[in-house]
């Protein structure tokens, strides 16, 4: 069970569950193509945005194995929503968990996702209690594997063609870190 203690901050940023009011920041990046071009959805129209944005409202607390924590994220300095960061609860037996993450193009290459990932991978390991944290990528998606490789996980898995995703083949590459890494890193 985790129910973090809104709001959450770091050096720059402040993360805190979705609200009715975001509609239009989240809409500002999921309906970029190239926001969703290594995930499993197409680009979304506003009506779509606003079905998620409600999925994303429920999802401010872990209670069982299998949710999704979902934080939005804000730049301290001008409060805007740059992006979320995600923490799934996979498996309460072996303590694992799964982080997640988009921003917005307009506020790439500042190291927010490495920054608010940070905070969910605390969140995972010190609150939660995890053992261990993988994040899964595509293959092709470079900028994400950065961000891993910056927080010090470490590449675990490459796996050749093992989905179809739209309309193609594409490779999925797994990093994790183990408490035992994350209190020496
Ligand atoms: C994955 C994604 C979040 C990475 O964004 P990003 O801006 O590259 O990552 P960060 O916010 O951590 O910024 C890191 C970059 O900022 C630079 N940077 C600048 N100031 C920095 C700081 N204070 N701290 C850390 N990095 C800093 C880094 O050098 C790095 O650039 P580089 O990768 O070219 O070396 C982004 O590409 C994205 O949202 N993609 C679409 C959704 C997606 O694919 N999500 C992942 C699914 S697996």
């Amino acid at each position: 069970m985790l129910r973090p203690d809104y709001p959450l901050r770091t050096d720059r940023l402040l993360l805190r569950p979705f609200e009715p009011g975001d509609l239009a920041e989240l809409y500002a990046y999921q309906s970029l193509p190239e926001v969703a071009r290594f995930l499993y959805w197409e680009p979304r129209d506003l009506e779509e945005s606003r079905v998620f944005l409600q999925q994303k409202m429920a999802s401010s607390a872990l209670e069982k194995e299998g949710d999704w924590l979902v934080m939005a994220v804000l730049w301290r300095e001008t409060g805007a929503l740059v992006g979320e960061v995600n923490l799934q609860w996979r498996s309460r037996e072996h303590r694992q968990g799964e982080i997640g993450y988009i921003f917005n193009p307009a506020y790439h290459g500042r190291g927010f996702a490495t920054e608010a990932a940070e905070e969910g991978l605390r969140l995972g390991f010190e609150d939660l209690g995890l053992h261990r944290i993988v994040g899964r990528l595509d293959g092709r998606n470079t900028a994400s594997a950065r961000v891993l490789e910056r927080l010090g996980m470490r590449r675990e898995a490459h796996l050749v063609e093992n989905e179809f995703v739209k309309g193609e083949w594409s490779d999925e590459i797994v990093y994790a870190m183990l408490r035992r890494e994350w209190d020496a890193r």
